[in-house]
């Protein structure tokens, strides 16, 4: 019993190890067949497996005979900055990316597919960043997955040449935001721990004002037992006071000399 509670909670913690290769989606969020680049990223871009299929560090994908192909995403809504944010409009499917490198001279100029006279007029045409696209993945066949050999491009990844598509935009300023987000918190953070955490001045000020308190709360005492001495050894010196003063007036007396103003109650003076 007790092996086979250990043997389930071990399966369980094997699970999420092992790789279950994440199901991946067109933007139209329709599934696709294609495979996840970096398997064990939270979101990837996918591409279609096949001997000699690769990712691009743009996070496009080239298929065995060349071709640029915008593939799809693990993350079902599109909404991650690791989904390949170009020609969304074709939302049913991949969609190749047509090079301007005739027009353009540059490698990482596209258009999307069936937009006419976009390579040539400009209306479209956009750039594919980083300038140089590397190699970020390649089909592993043994494995039937994707193998990680590069690093991914994290910055800006379009710039438009002239008049921007609909789309594209849209999710480029997105990214944008969102990555510009950390940096200014981050700022912000440093700044704060440079200093003292706000953490610690309220800790001190709370311990500050407790210990003020206690030492009040003990000075207090101390005053209230003091006076409390002092008051009962009042109670008491009176007596010897008196019974002094009775002796010296006594010993007045007996000279026989007199001082009205110091002449104690009848009651001692007896
Ligand atoms: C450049 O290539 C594109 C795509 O193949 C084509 O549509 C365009 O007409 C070409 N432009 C020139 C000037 O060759
Ligand atoms: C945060 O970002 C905004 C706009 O991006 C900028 O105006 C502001 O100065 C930044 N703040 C900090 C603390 O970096
Ligand atoms: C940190 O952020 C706060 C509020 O968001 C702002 O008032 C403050 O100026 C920022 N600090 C710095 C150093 O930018």
């Amino acid at each position: 019993m007790k092996t086979l509670v250990f043997t389930s909670m071990f399966v369980q913690l094997l699970v999420p190890c092992s790789a279950v290769i994440k199901q991946c989606y067109y933007p139209d969020g329709s599934p696709s067949s294609d495979f996840p680049c970096n398997p064990n990223a939270k979101e990837s871009a996918c591409c279609g497996s096949g001997l000699g299929s690769t990712c691009l560090n743009n996070r496009l994908c080239q298929s065995n005979n060349g071709n640029i192909i915008r593939g799809s995403c693990s993350d079902k809504d599109w909404s991650s900055p690791e989904c390949a944010p170009f020609c969304l409009s074709a939302d049913a499917g991949g969609t190749d990316l047509i090079s301007c490198s005739n027009v353009t001279n540059a490698d990482n100029s596209f258009c999307c597919d069936h937009t006419s006279g976009c390579c040539d007029s400009g209306a479209g045409r956009f750039n594919v960043l980083p300038k140089e696209a590397q190699v970020w993945a390649t089909w592993n066949v043994e494995a039937s997955s994707y193998r990680v050999v590069g690093t991914v491009y994290t910055g800006n990844p379009t710039s438009t040449s002239r008049a921007p598509t609909t789309t594209q935009p849209t999710t480029a300023a997105i990214t944008t935001t969102s990555r510009a987000a950390p940096t200014n918190t981050s700022a912000n953070d440093s700044d704060q721990s440079s200093g003292l955490s706000n953490g610690a001045k309220i800790g001190i000020g709370v311990g500050v004002g407790v210990g003020v308190v206690l030492l009040a709360a003990i000075a207090f005492l101390v005053w209230k037992l003091r006076q409390r001495k002092a008051s009962s050894a009042t109670a008491q010196a009176p007596m010897q006071e008196l019974d002094g003063r009775g002796r010296i007036f006594a010993e007045l007396d007996a000279r026989g000399k007199r001082n009205q103003d110091l002449r104690p109650p009848a009651e001692l003076a007896g």
